[in-house]
């Protein structure tokens, strides 16, 4: 099967189905395109349904969705004529990619694009919780501030600290890159060492998990979600981090136990936490939202005009190129175009 769908002639008359509205330029480029032919677009502002999907995908030629929509087999098969699915998120969790290939089917994620907003929003999330922005924002608001006090608001340093990095791909080395600014000792661990001359260019050290865990102040998370990094940090790993760590995930929610961060967030076995995805959005685990030393955001690391501007348009160049019966520059299943 592979390659069946692998067009390298033009292909007039593409049907594109978004599955809901993206930034204008993305939206323009796919307009513009001599390639397609029509557009819809989910015109809610919220994920499509499960029957919303399989309406567009059932009309469409491709498909471009959003890390929100579950892309099944079960979803493939309703499209008799579904060619191409166009992720727009460098994570690809939502989508059955064993399954696209066996029907022949390319996926292209937005890896590249959004690695520094990334990296900035897990650095916003280190610098929030270790000073407290958040919860001295909240008291200014609610006009309990009477004047400056010795020990309002007691945060801990970050510049001199030691940062531990999980995961070591593009935006874990992003975040180490930026660590050097604030003078830090950098430990990372991932499923394996990094080019040394990488290392050398931001003093990263690699330490098995456990040495990470241990002596890190923050540790941040950058894994892809996978079978193996489902709940990567659970209680025992928790209980290996010092009572004044913090830690911060950007990655995927489900590489974190929350009720198992819950509890030590409670108990005081880790300072606090900083995240941008939780396990089961946009649900949070029961007493999430009642830990002060917890900051929480509702998955927005890449939330930039700029970056989802340029995510959109790498998704949409790469249906155009498919089309035009060129590469699309970011496929993730490569050896169904072979
Ligand atoms: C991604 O691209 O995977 C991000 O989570 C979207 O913000």
């Amino acid at each position: 099967m592979a390659g069946r769908l692998f067009v390298s002639q033009h292909t007039r008359e593409a049907k594109v189905y978004v599955s809901r509205l993206l930034p204008e330029g993305a939206m323009q480029l796919l307009a513009k395109a001599t390639e397609i032919s029509e557009v819809r677009v989910n015109p809610r502002d919220r994920p499509a349904t499960r029957r919303e999907l399989r309406e567009g995908i059932e009309w469409c030629d491709c498909l471009l969705c959003l890390l929100t929509d579950r892309i099944d087999a079960e979803a493939m098969d309703w499209g008799p004529n579904l060619r191409m699915i166009a992720n727009y998120a460098v994570g690809y969790n939502n989508i059955d990619v064993e399954a696209a290939t066996l029907r022949g089917i390319p996926v292209t994620n937005t890896p590249g694009v959004l690695t520094e907003t990334a990296a900035d929003l897990a650095w916003a999330l280190i610098m929030a919780c270790s000073r407290r922005v958040v919860e001295s924002d909240t008291f200014l608001r609610e006009g309990k501030f009477k004047g400056w006090g010795p020990l309002m608001y007691l945060g801990h340093d970050v510049h001199g600290k030691t940062l531990g990095i999980i995961g070591f791909g593009r935006i874990g080395y992003a975040v180490a890159r930026r660590a050097r600014g604030f003078d830090m000792r950098i430990l990372y661990n991932g499923p394996r060492r990094a080019d040394e001359r990488l290392e050398k260019s931001v003093g990263a050290e690699y330490v098995d998990r456990k040495t990470l865990l241990k002596q890190a102040d923050f540790v941040s998370l950058h894994p892809y979600l996978s079978p193996e990094s489902t709940h990567l940090i659970g209680e025992r790993e928790l209980n290996h981090m010092k009572c004044t760590a913090y830690l911060i995930n950007t990655s995927r929610g489900p590489v974190v136990d929350e009720q198992a961060l819950v509890k030590a967030l409670r108990e005081g076995r880790i300072a606090g936490a900083g995240l941008d995805v939780f396990e089961d959005e946009p649900r949070t685990a029961s007493g999430l939202t009642k830990c002060q030393n917890a900051v929480l955001l509702p998955h927005i690391a890449s939330a930039t005009v700029e970056t989802r501007t340029a995510m959109g348009v790498l998704a949409a160049s790469n249906i155009i190129d498919l089309l035009r019966g060129t590469r699309p520059r970011t496929v993730v299943n490569p050896e169904v175009l072979d």
